[in-house]
């Protein structure tokens, strides 16, 4: 009887676990087109898949007015730039160090208040409950398409003495 019982509670915590997995919402590596198959972090997106992602955070950016506050060319408004931010260390109001990754860029967006950034002052609302996770995964994406330097055109002078 006590090992019957053990296999039942076995068998429904592996059900509780396998139901878990499966109520993890859907996400794609790209935003239009979204299955199980590949949930797929900011931080591990490919070029291309990161580049889809950015372009739709880019939308999100300018249809909820981030604008207003940042910058996205390193100029400090309201808010902070979110140019070279990502995976540097930010450091906080309350003297904390924190990493700059897709986490931190959601609860940024999601509770601005818990994480003042140095400098600036707790301006920005709650964008909680009137953004999506694919939005929040957007502008992460956006965050991370800004981390580097942006390129020298190809036809551009290489610089040095001419
Ligand atoms: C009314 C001005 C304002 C608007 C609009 C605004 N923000 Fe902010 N935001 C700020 C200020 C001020 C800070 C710095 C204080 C803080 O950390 O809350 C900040 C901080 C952030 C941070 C943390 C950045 C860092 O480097 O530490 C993120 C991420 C962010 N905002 C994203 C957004 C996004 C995305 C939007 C649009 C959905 C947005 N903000 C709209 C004012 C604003």
């Amino acid at each position: 009887m006590r090992y019957a019982t053990r296999i039942t509670l076995a068998l429904s915590i592996a059900v509780g676990l396998t139901w878990g997995c499966e109520r993890e919402s859907p996400k794609n590596s790209s935003p239009s087109t979204a299955t199980n198959a590949d949930v797929v972090p900011v931080a591990s997106m490919d070029e291309a898949v990161l580049r889809t992602w950015a372009d739709m955070g880019r939308k999100v950016w300018l249809a909820k007015a981030c604008n207003m506050c940042h910058s996205l060319n390193g100029a400090p408004l309201a808010g902070p730039s979110p140019l070279g931010v990502w995976g540097s260390k930010q450091m906080l109001a309350d003297g904390r160090e924190v990493l700059v990754d897709e986490a931190y860029i959601r609860e940024s967006i999601l509770n601005p208040g818990a994480a003042i950034t140095a400098g600036y002052t707790d301006k920005m609302i709650s964008l909680k409950g009137n953004i999506t996770d694919e939005e929040l995964r957007g502008l992460a994406a956006l965050f991370r398409s800004l981390k580097a330097v942006p390129s020298v055109p190809a036809s551009a002078p290489t610089g040095g003495p001419r």
